[in-house]
């Protein structure tokens, strides 16, 4: 595999979010992504793409699915891995992100993978060093990764998204993941809606193109898929729903009412899963969902960017 010629690189150095790549871009980082997961389906799953090339994972915030995932695809391709997790280093004495981030790269670091609370730090990043930076999310603004595993997922089970009708369902207010899945599924020629309580849905969506729904029986009629969002409480100061039972009585989707619309909707949820909230077990573990193949494109899609990225200096 090459990255030299301009047909496969990318538009960027750093993937700051989907909203500042093109739909080229994304349409490579899935091309190259197809490769990958015929590599780690191998028995030998290691390709030495990355060899010298040594990437620090600088996580601010909790993560399981993208710091694991992050770690398998540098492993995969050979790189040299720093972890740093801000509960255990020195920002709990005060240090800034930027002296944090410099002082790594002093120890000749080339690409940082971060995801920091605040929304727009990598981009502050970005002005003031030269490693590649790739966003891990932000805050409640964008989770670039998981929109492109998302959007790689989704393909792989439908098909070419021109035209096709993608629910996101929950949670739009605070979610990173929504914000990201609504760029890249309107890139990539996708309808889309968004189904939740009206204090969860912000009133900018119009402008992106994105249709709103607010009965679920009838959203999930419309869509092809629907992707599914957990409720933030973590980052709700105030109050959005009454309680979370009366949440999952309106929002709340199960496999009963999946199966009265009849048709093989695909079911996915970035995770982490509420179980029995917004999803139901029945149908978070049933044929409909491709939850666990969106984990497992997750490490493909993300060796597609480190690699590609790192041929841009
Ligand atoms: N989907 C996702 O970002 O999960 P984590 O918070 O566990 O990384």
């Amino acid at each position: 595999m090459s990255t030299s010629s301009s047909g496969t690189q990318l538009s960027t150095k750093h993937l700051l979010g989907i909203k500042y790549i093109t739909t080229e871009d994304i349409l490579k980082i899935c091309k190259m992504a197809t490769e990958f997961k015929e590599v780690i389906n191998r028995p030998i799953k290691k390709v030495p793409s990355l060899r010298d090339v040594t990437i620090a994972n600088v996580f601010f915030e909790n993560s399981t699915r993208t710091r694991v995932s992050f770690e398998l695809a540098e492993r995969r391709l050979s790189a040299d891995i720093v972890n740093f997790s801000a509960s255990s280093s020195s920002v709990n004495k005060g240090e800034t992100l930027l002296d944090t981030v410099n002082n790594i790269l002093a120890m000749k670091v080339d690409m940082v993978v971060m995801r920091h609370p605040a929304p727009g730090a990598h981009h502050f990043l970005a002005q003031h060093i030269d490693a590649n930076i790739i966003n891990a999310g932000d805050g409640t603004h964008e989770h670039p990764t998981q929109a492109l595993l998302d959007a790689f997922s989704m393909m792989e089970k439908i098909g070419d998204l021109r035209g096709k009708n993608i629910l996101i369902v929950g949670d739009v207010l605070h979610s990173r993941v929504a914000l990201s899945n609504i760029y890249c599924l309107k890139k990539l020629g996708a309808n889309v809606k968004v189904c939740g309580p009206p204090t969860l849905i912000p009133p900018f969506l119009k402008e992106l193109g994105v249709e709103v729904e607010y009965d679920i029986k009838k959203a999930l009629k419309w869509c092809h898929v629907a992707n599914v969002l957990r409720i933030q409480l973590e980052r709700q100061d105030i109050k959005y729903i009454p309680s979370i039972r009366e949440y999952s009585q309106y929002f709340g989707i199960n496999k009963k009412m999946v199966d009265e619309v009849n048709k093989d909707i695909v079911i996915m949820h970035p995770g982490p899963i509420n179980r029995g909230v917004e999803i139901s077990s029945d149908l978070a573990d049933s044929g409909y969902s491709i939850i666990l193949d969106q984990v497992e494109n997750g490490v493909a899609v993300r060796m597609a960017v480190l690699y590609l990225l790192a041929a841009i200096k």
